[in-house]
């Protein structure tokens, strides 16, 4: 991929850019995006702008049909002079693999990593270094074309947004079972990493923080019986002390973070099943006390620990530990992500700037 361009305007965007101390998620924005536009059947030399507003047609056809699907990745630079990544050939493939389920062009490797490089490079010197904070990378790409008709837009921008992050979620959850919307059915969209399925999560999610909970709980689109996802997390649960997770039935989403987990825990000695997982196996074990933990886990959420499942009517479901297992995995994990373990399967990316 040919270089990219710089706007002028960067170098001061940057120098005038405070890192605060409360960073929440997704609330700070870092002072620099990276945007390509795809036309006339191919991909532009990009830039490197400073953080702002842009502008889209109303009638665009992310606006108006939700083309768009995006990805989440993070930097870390914990007592370190570099940058590194963690996976991010594995965002990239799933964003071919979801851009594709929706018919958009995917972004070439050497793209996607010229603008997430471009945009860390920038932001090297001001993103946070303690521990458990990062700086998460947004790239999305969107359908451009303003029209109605029902086919892709043929215009199209790929766009890298980053912030300085702390995790998504702090503290035992209470989760929200949720037992009459869905997120996503088999041959939907829900594997693939599409804005569309964050906008179906959202009544669910939103009713949930309404009353009191912390997330909603999706079910299995067909019969409303077996785990499948938190919305933007994935799930795990600890059975008579062994791990149990979702098996991805194409309405799940392929978590990063599940697939790191689900291999770090082998690698610590647990045993770790991806199997159907009725809801009423994990009830009945809260009850029983043999099922001991559930998690969430997710690039934001990394390890994300939960401390009771509601049903709408009241009844609680609470947990006898609640950061047990989920504790063990999430600072392994984090120790390898923040180059402070050994990193055997060479997950971690340091950049180089030349
Ligand atoms: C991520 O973990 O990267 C996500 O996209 C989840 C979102 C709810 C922040």
């Amino acid at each position: 991929m040919d270089a990219y361009d710089t706007d002028p305007g960067v170098a001061a965007a940057v120098a005038s850019f405070n890192l605060p101390e409360h960073l929440g998620f997704g609330q700070i924005n870092a002072p620099v995006m990276f945007d390509a536009e795809w036309r006339n059947g191919e991909w532009q030399r990009g830039r490197l702008l400073p953080y702002g507003p842009i502008e889209v047609w109303p009638g665009s056809r992310a606006l108006q049909y939700a083309e768009l699907v995006f990805e989440g990745l993070k930097a870390y630079r914990v007592g370190r002079s570099r940058p590194n990544l963690f996976r991010a050939e594995a965002n990239c493939r799933r964003m071919i693999r979801s851009a594709t389920r929706l018919s958009m062009p995917a972004v070439p490797e050497a793209l996607f990593f010229q603008g997430i490089g471009a945009v860390v490079r920038a932001c090297s010197d001001i993103m946070p270094t303690q521990s458990g904070r990062s700086l998460y990378l947004r790239p999305f790409i969107f359908g451009s074309e303003s029209g109605y008709m029902l086919r892709n837009s043929r215009t199209f921008r790929f766009m890298v947004i980053a912030n300085p992050v702390e995790p998504y979620a702090s503290g035992a959850m209470e989760v929200a079972i949720e037992r009459a919307d869905v997120r996503a059915a088999a041959g939907g969209l829900g594997e693939a990493k599409a804005s569309a399925n964050y906008a179906a999560s959202l009544r669910a999610s939103t009713a949930a923080v309404v009353s009191g909970r912390t997330i909603a709980l999706w079910l299995d689109g067909a019969e409303h019986r077996y785990l499948q996802e938190l919305s933007g997390m994935n799930i795990f649960t600890v059975l008579d002390g062994e791990l149990h997770t979702p098996e991805l039935d194409g309405a799940i989403l392929p978590g990063i973070t599940r697939d790191s987990l689900l291999t770090l825990a082998r690698s610590l000695g647990y045993k770790a099943h991806e199997r159907r997982i009725p809801l009423d196996e994990v009830l009945e074990g809260i009850d029983s006390g043999r099922c001991s933990e559930l998690f969430a886990c997710g690039t934001a959420a990394v390890v994300s620990p939960v401390a009771l499942l509601a049903e709408g009517d009241g009844r609680e479901y609470r947990l006898q530990k609640t950061d047990a297992v989920a504790k063990h995995l999430r600072e392994s994990l984090l120790a390898i992500q923040e180059r402070r373990a050994p990193d055997p399967l060479g997950w971690t990316q340091e950049l180089t700037f030349a």
